[in-house]
């Protein structure tokens, strides 16, 4: 029976470049999507990006262009990295878009009328220069329990402590250093005690995965507070209807851009209805993923908020856990926050479709990328498992047996295991079991090695009268190669549509039971490179890189004299040729000595050591640094800059440093490591 299903990966934020943590999420949402589709299933996979908020608005405004153009830039971004990793999603929408603005006003306006909003004032932290409110990550201040400086407005890294952002001590708006005043305004509520029924039957539905019943339903015992959805002028977002200078909440209109990614996909299609997804009844499947994150807004929230417009609840949500990278959370100073474009300027996207279903269970659990054990999976599992299997075999039948395969099957009770294999890792599929379907399809792969290994038709096609042997050996390889890559389709796309043009014949689920007796293939080319360490490295080098490009954009936490981008201030030099790049020899330098000049105002006199020969340069860094700062450290020097006469001596070169200058000049310091002397490229 052919089922109807509706899927949703969470909407990623549209401030940000996707990284290989959000691909876990997109990953496996699409990995079980193209299981559905190849089982024969009607399945729309639809997503958008989630583009209002508070840091949208300000990050546009850092970079000097309106939050409209820089979602736009944004989109292009994401969807570009979405394909190129083979995420086939069905429609790709926007929260800032028409049909979101329509459904939001429509589901507010169904809860307004049932008695489901209610409005009172608060007070909350107001940045008097910027005239806004400021949400609890930005303002910082000391913490009241320790006293640690610098603290967020929720809570302490210091002590722990977790907090109200009006109990810190010293609090400073993180948008403009401005003290924050508290200001009273009157704010919309969405009445969530009002659905402890509902809910509470929602929780044992069977829709979430137990461990997260279980935790929901801790925190559902305890009491459940009216959830807060305006936010005040100026926000990016919608104005909630009636209710001028009041927007919705980012997470008010964020999950209901699922349904207005669906709109519009429908919009799109004669034979898609919204209703017949959407209406309370429906007979329609819909499946939300998530990370675990975001569990309370898609398991009460959005349940509670659907259940109050007269809406269907979904039939699922399957939250995952959080990729840490060689066993810590991703690092920007380590290179392993990687931006999924990195990765794909160095690695083939297939790699980590197969590493992350390897690794995937139906489980909450996170997920590490080992990157030593993500080569060595992938080249034992896919180069050296799966196809090894062709690339021993199918040389044999274009050489020898003219691209033809026999047409008798030497081993029916191995095809038959391959063949029987079909409806154990589908159950594993559809549970969201990858691992347990990977391992599955390695331990056929294992079977047809060794029997390869055993036939051994090197030797077959040389011994007179087996060539026939020979040609039914090979041919009973391509078969079961065949049926592993129809198990492997859903991770791997690309392979597998090569596969189709070498078989000449399409991978569908059914077609394990068939066999191709007597067809004719083409020549087989390598389907598969191994993945080589130093690439891995490179594309880790290349994220410790990215560092500086990405703060030019940089997070919300600057001070108010860099609210304009820097590259607004000082715009980028023409360019150049790499040749004219060449002739600068920047090196690694050891600064040795650093000693104060008495009569200059701005300089210092720097030794520095190039790991044997040393340089002497005057530095005008004297209002930032102290010498005692600088002895020891490495930093980064201009080595061939001819020599210039100075009033206090000659000075031998430059130190690379940023900044306007004042206070404000940062030397720059190579990673852990570099050596003085070494060449910087
Ligand atoms: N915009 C919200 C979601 C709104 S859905 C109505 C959001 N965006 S996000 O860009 O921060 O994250 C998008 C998805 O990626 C979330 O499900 C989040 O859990 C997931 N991940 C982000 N970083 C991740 C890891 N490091 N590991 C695994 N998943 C991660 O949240
Ligand atoms: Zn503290």
């Amino acid at each position: 029976m052919s089922r109807n299903i509706l899927v949703t990966s969470a909407l990623p934020y549209a401030n940000g470049p996707i990284h290989l943590g959000h691909l876990l999420e997109y990953i496996q949402t699409d990995i079980w999507v193209r299981f559905q589709k190849l089982r024969g299933h009607a399945c729309h996979y639809v997503c958008a990006d989630d583009a209002h908020g508070t840091p949208i608005m300000l990050k546009a405004q850092q970079l000097g262009i309106s939050p409209e153009e820089m979602i736009a830039q944004t989109a292009i971004e994401h969807q570009q990295d979405f394909a190129d990793f083979q995420i086939s999603f069905d429609n790709y929408h926007s929260t800032h878009s028409d049909e979101n603005k329509a459904l939001a006003e429509m589901i507010y306006t169904r809860l307004n009328d049932s008695g489901y909003i209610k409005t009172r004032t608060i007070s909350q932290l107001f940045d008097p220069e910027k005239e806004m409110f400021l949400p609890d990550r930005f303002v910082k201040g000391t913490c009241p329990r320790c006293d640690a400086e610098d603290q967020n407005g929720d809570n302490c890294d210091n002590c722990g402590a977790t907090y109200s952002p009006t109990d810190l001590k010293h609090p400073k708006s993180v948008v403009s250093g401005a003290t924050p005043i508290l200001k009273d305004s009157e704010h919309f509520f969405f009445d969530l005690p009002q659905f402890k029924k509902m809910l509470g039957e929602w929780l044992n539905s069977g829709a979430l995965q137990e461990e997260n019943a279980n935790k929901l339903k801790e925190w559902f015992e305890g009491d459940l507070k009216q959830w807060d959805i305006s936010r005040d002028a100026p926000y990016f977002g919608f104005e909630i209807p009636n209710a001028p200078g009041k927007y919705f909440y980012v997470w008010l209109d964020a999950p209901i851009g699922y349904l207005a990614s669906f709109k519009n996909l429908c919009d799109k299609r004669d034979d898609l209805n919204f209703d017949d997804f959407w209406a309370p009844g429906s007979d329609a499947e819909v499946h939300h993923f998530i990370g675990k994150d975001i569990t309370y807004f898609h398991c009460l929230f959005w349940p509670a908020m659907l259940h109050g417009a007269d809406l269907r609840q979904p039939t699922a949500v399957h939250a995952h856990g959080y990729v840490t990278v060689n066993g810590a959370k991703m690092s920007k100073s380590r290179g392993t926050f990687i931006k999924a474009r990195s990765y794909l300027d160095h690695l083939n996207p297939e790699y980590l479709r197969y590493f992350y279903a390897a690794k995937l269970s139906s489980k909450i659990d996170d997920l590490d990328l080992n990157l030593e054990d993500f080569a060595q999976r992938v080249n034992s599992d896919l180069v050296g498992k799966v196809v090894n299997i062709a690339s021993r075999t199918a040389g044999f039948i274009s050489k020898r047996f003219d691209g033809t395969l026999s047409t008798t099957i030497a081993d029916q009770a191995l095809l038959d295991e391959f063949v029987n294999g079909s409806e154990t890792i589908a159950e594993h599929y559809e549970a969201r079991e990858f691992g347990k379907a990977m391992r599955d399809i390695m331990a056929l792969a294992d079977k047809a090695n060794a029997y390869i290994a055993e036939q051994a038709p090197w030797k077959l096609v040389k011994t007179e009268g087996q060539e026939q042997h020979a040609h039914d050996v090979c041919s009973l390889a391509i078969h079961l190669f065949r049926i592993l890559m129809v198990y492997l389709k859903p991770v791997l796309p690309a392979m597998a549509a090569e596969v189709e043009l070498f078989l000449n014949d399409s991978l569908t689920w059914e077609s394990t039971t068939k066999v191709l007796t007597g067809a004719k293939i083409n020549k087989f080319k390598p389907l598969m490179q191994r993945v080589e360490m130093d690439k891995v490295t490179a594309m880790v080098d290349a994220s410790k890189e990215n560092l500086q490009t990405a703060n030019v954009a940089g997070p919300a936490t600057e001070t108010p004299e860099q609210a304009e981008s820097e590259l607004a201030k000082d715009p980028l030099a023409d360019e150049i040729q790499f040749d004219d790049f060449a002739k600068v020899d920047l090196r690694v330098a050891l600064i040795a000595k650093a000693e104060e000049v008495p009569e200059a105002k701005k300089l210092l006199k720097l030794t520095l050591d190039l790991g044997g020969e040393t340089r002497q340069v005057f530095a005008g860094i004297k209002s930032a640094y102290s010498p005692e700062d600088l002895e020891g450290k490495l930093t980064v020097m201009v080595a061939n800059l001819a020599p210039r006469k100075m009033r206090f001596g000659i000075s031998e070169g430059m130190v690379a440093a940023a900044g306007p200058g004042g206070k404000e000049i940062y030397i720059l310091s190579p990673d852990s490591g570099a050596k003085p002397g070494m060449r910087i490229m």
